[in-house]
Parts: structure tokens; sequence; C-alpha cells
């Protein structure tokens, strides 16, 4: 079975964005790949958090992801900086890579200007160390944004370096599975392109009814439909777009129909998504609290993702080694 290996970067808790992107591809991703995914805690601290930010952000990501249905049982789920494996096939690929493409990296450039008073080697050597994670495990295939192009190529790049270098076909290249590609987009309910943390328009899994209701009511529209069967603007297809996520044909026909004959009336549209998107919600909501509550389940969870993880990863780091010319004991 081909191996799967993602990051998950902490920031901050899931929202509906993504939820029905990379989450669910992960949970798909379970049952057909031997999977594994992991907090990516190492990486978080370019920008330099306080202590007590990561050791609650891992919990949190845990108590969420399993609440989403990340089955450990089928994809062991790990905190990134329980493997200190990692660091030394870390070291090794660093060797071989080189400062003109590291500094050519688009998120590099762009972490730099956005913090140009800690440009620091770890930004610099981000897309090594994420190599590591996923070379480590010698995993095929990554679930990752568009956003991780660049990064991805780099993956590529040490994995093949490595293999030419030593004339040995040791590491797969690791493959990019979008899910983009098939995922929904959720848009924003502020009338904007997509729902993100950034853009300050998300509903959040861990939000209560009452707090999605009142998202949704205030979601941005317009004047109503002006003319039989017209094409609707962006922020009116957006409210659609939710209906198609989050209710059955039958309803989003109903209000597509109501559309087309201008009787729509956008409180109605606006209480159905709201109770539709509670509905999703309020079931995952309820499971989180049960989560966070069990911090010795979560202890647990990823003390089992961790040993497994490094038994993997010792793997491999065994191999390297033999195949660099140091000593293995
Ligand atoms: N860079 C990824 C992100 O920003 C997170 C990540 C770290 C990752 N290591 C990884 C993703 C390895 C895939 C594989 O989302």
């Amino acid at each position: 079975m081909e191996k799967v290996v993602s990051g998950i970067r902490p920031t901050g808790n899931l929202h509906l964005g993504n939820y029905f992107g990379a989450v669910k591809s992960f949970v798909a991703m379970q049952d057909n790949y031997q999977s594994m995914f992991f907090i990516a805690d190492w990486h978080s601290l370019t920008t330099h958090p306080k202590p007590e930010n990561i050791q609650n952000s891992a919990r949190t990501i845990l108590a969420e992801y399993l609440a989403c249905g990340i089955d450990p049982q089928k994809a062991p789920i790990y905190v990134q900086s329980d493997v200190k494996e990692t660091l030394e096939l870390y070291l090794y690929l660093n060797m071989n890579t080189y400062l003109g493409e590291l500094e050519r990296v688009t998120t590099f450039k762009e972490k730099a200007r956005k913090q140009p008073d800690n440009v620091n080697a770890g930004l610099l050597t981000y897309p090594t160390l994420m190599a590591a994670d996923v070379l480590q495990h010698r995993a095929h295939k990554v679930p990752v944004g568009k956003d991780q192009e660049q990064n991805m190529e780099m993956m590529r790049k040490c994995a093949r370096r490595f293999n030419n270098i030593y004339g040995i076909e040791f590491f797969p290249e690791p493959q990019n599975f979008y899910f983009n590609a098939t995922a929904l987009k959720v848009p924003g309910l502020d009338g904007s392109g997509k729902m993100g943390k950034s853009e300050g328009n998300c509903i959040y899994l861990r939000d209560d009814d009452k707090t999605i209701r009142k998202k949704v009511m205030k979601a941005v529209t317009d004047n109503g439909p002006q003319e039989p069967n017209s094409k609707r603007p962006e922020v009116i297809e957006n409210l659609f777009t939710f209906l198609k996520i989050a209710s059955t044909p039958e309803t989003y026909q109903y209000f597509d129909e109501k559309w087309n004959d201008c009787t729509l009336r956008y409180g109605d549209l606006k209480k159905q998504i709201a109770e539709d998107l509670v509905n999703i919600v309020a079931p995952i909501r309820e499971k989180i609290e049960d989560y966070s509550a069990n911090t010795a389940l979560l202890d647990k969870v990823a003390k089992e993702g961790a040993d497994y993880a490094r038994q993997s990863a010792s793997e491999t780091l065994k191999e390297v080694r033999k195949i660099i010319g140091f000593r293995i004991y």
C-alpha cells in the first residue's frame, strides 16, 4: 500500500474551509493509504511563538482532527517534535541543498518580507525540514494545498539528489496530492472569495449554534433578484455554494427556482443555510469538547503516533547512515 504523509501547520482552530478541504481528504485517505499525519510544531518556531502557545496548540489540533474522523488506528497522528530522527535527516539534506535554490523559494521571499527582523536560518531551510518530514518515511504521496507546490518541488529535488549522489534508488519522489482539486471550496461569509482565517470570515468547528446562526444571518447580500433567470452576483452565488455544501439537492433546487422566478427572500435562504450548517458543525463540536476534556487520551494518541513514526523513521535513517558511510550500531 502506498504511503501518505502530511503536516498540519498549527495555526488556530479549524474552520469549515479547512474541514471541507484538507481534513475531509485526510479522513478519506486513511482508508486507502498507509497514512500518517503530524503537527508541524518545529516549523512554527520560525515565528518565535511563546512556549504556552505551543503546548496548547498540539492538544487543540489533535482534539479537532480526531473529532473530524481521523482514526489513529488507521492513520497514526503525531507531534513533529516528538520524532527526533527527523532532525538527523534534515541535517543530511541541508548538506546537499544550496543557498541559491532555497533563497529562490517564493514562500521564503514572502516571509522574509513579512518579518524582515527575523529572517532566520530555519525560515530558509523550511523546505528541507519539510522534505525530511516526508522522506524519513519514504512516503509516496503528500496531500497539500497549491501553496505548497514549490516546497514539494524542493522535496523531490532532495530525494533525487540524494539518490544521484549515492547512485541508489532509495527515496521515492513524493507526489503532490492536491485536495483543492476535488475538495469543495468554501466561500467566505463576507462575499469575498474564500473562507480563511486571515480574512476573518470563518465559521469555526468550535462555534456554538447561536454564533453560527448569527454569522450566517450577517452574510453580505444585495437587493435581490431583479430579472427572471439572471446570473447571480458573486455574493449570492457564494450563498448558493453553502447550500450545495450543506443542504440536500432538493433544497438547492427549491431556492434556485425561487431565485429564477424572483421570489427569493434572502432571510429564508440564510435561515436554511444556518440550520444545515448547525447540523454539520454541532456533532463535531460536541466531539471536540469531549476529546479536549480527555487530555489523557490525547496524550496517549500522540505518544502512540510518535512511537509508530519513530519506528518508521529510524528504519529509514539506519539505511541512510549506511549509504552515507556512517557506522550503525
Ligand atoms: N508547510 C505545510 C503548510 O504550511 C506544513 C507542513 C510541514 C507539511 N511539513 C510538511 C505539509 C510535510 C506536508 C508535508 O501547510
